[in-house]
């Protein structure tokens, strides 16, 4: 990504902002945190959460970073010269390096998936045997920690090598791909048998099951998926153009996310209930349920090898992004060659990335308070770490930052805008905080 250049058309920058948005927090993890927290009625708070809540906050980012075009850290200092807020953007930091921790791991599983299909592996096995294979895969501990390691080396070589030609020119095909594939999976998992159970789980809402930890994980899964909270879209709004419309370039990418990760549900939880998986499956939810569809599904043995390619392409989008948030910093703010600052980020990730993949061995010791590391950083970093970051950009965004400016930077290009403004500043101003504030109070127990 050129510094301080910007994005070059519309399409190109819904993208190049899909391809951070849209990964494995679609496909992943949004079916498995849907299933441990009761499907449909999850699903409900997850829409309402994303509208009213992360919505505002992307764009509140992008006003941030266009009216700076600084790094996260170097645009709070500018907007507020000498104030503590610039902590806001050391936090994004670490948020990236939480979050780069455990997301390698994932996207490794995607690469031993891809290998397993390349050599026919999943066809011909029952449920339990699949399951038996997935367990043996991650008990191993040598073999989760290569893949690891592998999809590091790939996403720091992108970095590297530039990100703005390459890998904004295959997402803009990539991308609708995976969608269309998507759709093709939701359709034929809406055929198995027994798929009524899951469509009943998707589409009943239990409310007796919500509590404010359900809404809080909506919320946390909603950041997650939207890149919210930790300066990858102060990042990317400080590439967007200064006449770009930008409340529509937020609902195009808001709106395609939520999309993906309706399709992974359908997609999934028919099958879910269709092959007797649990739906509290948790993390290995989406692994250990699509080997069975394709195993049965005509032409499974191509679908199953293209989808997963597509999963790992989706991963590495959102990878990079992370990256970048790290490395700019470092070669911005430390002076550091982008080499370096790539090589010593890297070096870093394979590190905590191996010890999250062996914390997820039977019977080991890598875990903290009763919670193994990988869950560790998986739930730190959505339910602590992002909705805090989130919160504190809206402060200060409503508080701080000059209503004129962010006026200007919501308005360009946008005659409606000046009608919305004023509602999404309420919500920024007042409700958001006030919404998030009692969800965390509600999770320490003080609410
Ligand atoms: N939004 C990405 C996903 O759904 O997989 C994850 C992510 C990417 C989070 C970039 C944060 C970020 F800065």
């Amino acid at each position: 990504m050129a510094k301080r250049g910007s994005f070059g058309s519309r399409f190109g920058t819904v993208a190049a902002v899909g391809g951070s948005v849209i990964g494995l927090g679609n496909i992943w993890r949004f079916p498995y945190v849907a299933g441990e927290n009761g499907g449909a009625a999850f699903i409900l708070i997850y829409l309402a959460t994303s509208f009213l809540i992360s919505i505002p906050i992307m764009l509140s980012e992008f006003s941030i970073g266009r009216s700076t075009r600084r790094n996260p850290m170097r645009a709070f200092n500018k907007l507020a010269p000498g104030s503590k807020w610039k902590l806001v953007g050391y936090m994004g930091i670490l948020t990236a390096f939480v979050i780069l921790s455990f997301y390698c791991v994932i996207a490794g599983w995607a690469f031993e998936f891809l290998k397993e299909s390349v050599f026919n592996q999943f066809n011909g096995r029952s449920a339990d045997q699949i399951r038996d294979s997935f367990n043996g895969f991650v008990a191993s501990g040598w073999k989760p920690v290569i893949w690891t390691f592998l999809f590091t080396v790939a996403s720091a070589g992108i970095v590297l090598s530039g990100v703005e030609k390459g890998i904004e020119r295959y997402t803009k095909i990539l991308m609708p791909m995976l969608f269309v594939l998507l759709l093709g999976m939701a359709v034929n998992s809406l055929t198995l048998d027994g798929a009524q159970a899951g469509i009943e789980f998707l589409l009943k809402p239990d409310f007796s099951k919500i509590t404010g930890t359900t809404v809080l994980q909506a919320l946390g899964q909603s950041f997650f998926s939207m890149s919210l909270g930790m300066g990858a879209m102060i990042t990317y709004g400080s590439y967007l153009r200064k006449n770009e419309n930008m409340p529509r370039v937020g609902a195009m990418v808001a709106f395609s996310d939520i999309t993906v990760a309706i399709l992974s549900g359908l997609a999934i939880f028919p099958a879910v209930f269709s092959f007797g998986i649990s739906p509290t499956s948790g993390p290995e939810l989406v692994f250990l349920t699509l080997p069975n569809v394709f195993a049965q599904m005509t032409g499974g043995y191509i679908i199953s090898v293209v989808f997963f390619f597509l999963l790992f392409v989706a991963a590495i989008t959102s990878s990079i992004s992370l990256l970048e948030v790290i490395v700019l910093y470092m070669t911005e703010e430390l002076r550091l060659s982008r080499k370096r600052a790539i090589f010593y980020t890297a070096s870093a990730i394979t590190v905590t990335g191996s010890l999250c993949a062996l914390s997820m061995m039977p019977g080991s010791k890598l875990s903290v308070a009763g919670m193994n590391l990988f869950d560790l950083c998986d739930q730190l970093s959505s339910n602590v770490l992002m909705p805090l970051g989130g919160l504190l950009i809206v402060l200060f965004t409503g508080w701080v930052f000059s209503p004129v400016k962010f006026r200007n930077e919501f308005t360009s290009n946008l005659q409606y805008g000046v009608k919305i403004f004023p509602l999404i500043r309420f919500l920024i101003k007042f409700v958001i905080p006030v919404v998030i504030a009692i969800l965390f109070l509600n999770r320490i127990g003080l609410l």
